[in-house]
């Protein structure tokens, strides 16, 4: 086998549960060792296609291949996949070694492998333990522990059955904002080490654009876009992934001239300094940090209002009410 075949190949994929198409000519490869994230709105299909990969649902139409092999017809406990969830699903009258010790023992029910003895068992638990940095933890329940360290566990079980591919779905939902972005930190650092090949689900574009190697953009079913994290950032194919993967403003000159929040920038000035087609007035302000959003209402948008974002700490921060001249720094034309 060549060693550039994708760990993952899907092929002109069709699925659907009733009369529609839920999943209509999907098509993507997942290169060994990626960490590739489906992105889209709720309702779009990642969960179908993580269950298709998985096996849970048979295909329509198309092929799925994982390193090089028609998966048509192979159970979902042969395909070498480990999963999880958005609610990790741990079983909570368990501790985490028995946890961790359940996907082994159902593993070894699986046709062609073969039973794996009580030492091997200790020994990958352990090891996966200490990998994930869970291994003072082993003998306590689900509930003793944070959300990040059953995060942790429910990885640590999908790891510990040393999966071809690793499949996530929305693993950090149910974690607060803080720990959501270290938990994020942890799992791509462990993607990393590990070398895994990841299919990864979110409806967070931030999160998809600081994870991914690659970002497959979907939207009801079908792929808008696939690219690296700036390719769908700076050069989206279309209106649904400029709006979506980011703040999109679209200009009334040219309604196919995208422009991000970041590419504006505003000075206060006054009316009759600047053709009026330039300027615009501030219609509200809200503050995130490090950045200012503006909310500026003019003619030089599509819809007439822009979103500007401006240094927080710049000394002349427009308010609301104030006049602004608008410049424009970079642009994209959309194809479509
Ligand atoms: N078992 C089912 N029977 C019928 N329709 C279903 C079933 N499961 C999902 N659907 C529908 O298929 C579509 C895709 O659902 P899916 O769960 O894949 O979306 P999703 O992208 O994962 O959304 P979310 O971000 O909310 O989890 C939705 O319209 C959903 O209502
Ligand atoms: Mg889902």
């Amino acid at each position: 086998m060549p060693t550039n075949t994708p760990m993952l190949s899907i092929r002109n994929l069709y699925f659907s549960f009733d009369s529609s198409n839920t999943i209509s000519d999907f098509s993507l490869d997942v290169e060994k060792g990626s960490f590739t994230t489906l992105l889209g709105p709720s309702g779009c299909g990642k969960t179908t296609l993580l269950r298709l990969i998985a096996g849970f649902l048979e295909p329509k139409s198309g092929a799925i291949l994982i390193d090089g092999k028609n998966q048509s017809g192979i159970p979902t406990n042969l395909r070498k996949i480990g999963m999880v969830f958005q609610d990790y699903a741990l079983f909570p009258h368990m501790t985490v070694r028995q946890n961790l010790l359940y996907g082994l023992n159902v593993k070894k029910h699986g046709r062609n492998t073969p039973a794996i003895s009580a030492d091997e068992k200790n020994e990958k638990i352990t090891g996966t333990a200490k990998f994930l940095y869970i291994d003072s933890l082993l003998d306590r329940f689900p509930h003793q522990l944070s959300g990040g360290q059953q995060q942790r566990v429910a990885l640590g079980r999908a790891l510990v059955l040393e999966p071809s591919l690793l499949l996530m779905d929305e693993p950090l939902s149910s974690l607060d904002a803080k720990l959501r972005t270290q938990v994020k930190d942890e799992l791509r650092d462990i993607q990393k080490r590990l070398g895994i090949t990841t299919v990864y689900v979110t409806h967070d574009q931030d999160e998809a654009l600081s994870v991914s190697d690659k970002i497959a953009v979907i939207n009801k079913g079908r792929i808008q876009q696939q690219g690296t994290p700036r390719e769908v950032y700076f050069s989206p194919a279309n209106r649904f992934t400029a709006d979506f993967v980011g703040r999109a403003n679209f200009l009334s000159a040219d309604e196919n001239t995208m422009v991000r929040p970041e590419w504006i920038s505003v000075q206060k000035t006054e009316p009759g300094t600047y053709p009026e087609d330039e300027c615009g007035r501030v219609s509200s302000v809200s503050f995130l940090g490090a950045a200012t959003m503006l909310t500026i209402s003019t003619p030089m948008a599509k819809n007439g209002i822009l979103t500007a974002q401006a240094d927080s700490l710049s000394a002349d921060l427009p308010a609301a009410g104030d006049f602004v001249h608008i410049s424009i720094t970079r642009r994209w034309h959309l194809s479509d």
